[in-house]
């Protein structure tokens, strides 16, 4: 299987979105993309997203998947404003969703049937999942959320916030439905793949003097991760996170994120931008 990978970068979030291709078929899969959001004008940004377009056009390539890998709180997903570029992609996620849908949606008060049907396909845990002939599979890998998948193709695995760099750590687990001691079991399966596989970033945050990146292996993981390398207990790991994540303040977008995003992302300027208008005018008003 001979794929190629294309990183694309969002500063704003520091959020990475990727073209996966199969150069023999012709057929791509693109993996978080992002769409830019003003949290104080309500307008949406379709920069990034357009450069992906540019990109995929410009390379010939057929976008057959439009893929994330669990419902982000941090920026708005443009999976729905790539589809109407990309007329016949599918959009996928994990066949849990809708128990994301039913807690954020009780919760931001967004109308919406919690059973995943906003998006194309639902991939079980192990599903086969192809472009062209090269074929991966989804393993799920909740924690963060209970949805949370890796998209595994050959040597690549697309883990999401399940990790991040090795010196940054794990992603958080107090969203509604979080949970540390799964998210723990989630990354002994991660382990669990070859010590060479390409573990590809959903954020990067890096340390002063560390430029950004977005790939570490299994091995180096396995050795350096700050939160849970090999020798970190569950038990160890669960106080470590619990402590972390009970200082940690809300994600600055995710209102607009999580209702956009439960619904598999929005299209420009359709629902977001008249719902914030509404919360800031009944706050002016009381
Ligand atoms: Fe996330």
């Amino acid at each position: 299987m001979s794929l190629t990978l294309h990183p694309f970068f969002d500063p704003v979030t520091s959020s990475y979105a990727y073209v996966l291709a199969n150069p023999g078929s012709g057929s791509c899969a693109v993996i978080d993309p992002v769409l830019g959001y003003d949290l104080a004008t309500g307008e949406i940004d379709t920069r990034e997203a357009d450069r992906l377009v540019e990109f995929v056009r410009a390379n010939g390539y057929v976008v057959e998947w439009l893929l994330e890998t669990h419902v982000h709180a941090d920026h708005l997903s443009a999976a729905r404003y790539l589809k109407e570029h990309f007329i016949c992609a599918q959009t996928g996620i994990g066949d849990r969703v809708g128990t994301v849908q039913a807690h954020f949606g009780r919760r931001f008060g967004v109308d919406l049937v919690p059973d995943g049907r906003q998006f194309d396909r639902l991939f079980a845990n192990q599903e086969r999942i192809c472009l062209g002939h090269a074929c991966g599979r989804v393993l799920h890998t909740p924690g963060h959320t209970p949805a949370c998948v890796t998209y595994v193709f050959d040597r690549f695995a697309f883990v999401g916030d399940t990790l991040f760099m090795p010196d940054y750590g794990t992603a958080r687990c107090d969203f509604p439905g979080g949970d540390a001691a799964t998210l723990y079991q989630s990354i002994q399966r991660i382990f669990g793949l070859p010590d060479d596989t390409r573990l590809l970033m959903c954020h990067d945050y890096p340390p002063s003097g560390r430029s950004h990146r977005f790939l570490s292996t299994v091995a180096e993981q396995r050795a350096a991760n700050v939160h849970v390398h090999q020798g970190v207990s569950e038990v160890e790991f669960v106080r470590l996170r619990t402590e972390r994540d009970a200082a940690l303040a809300a994600p600055r977008l995710m209102v607009p994120a999580v209702r956009a995003n439960i619904e598999g992302g929005v299209l420009p300027g359709w629902r977001i931008e008249p719902r914030l208008e509404q919360r800031v005018g009944a706050g002016e008003a009381a």
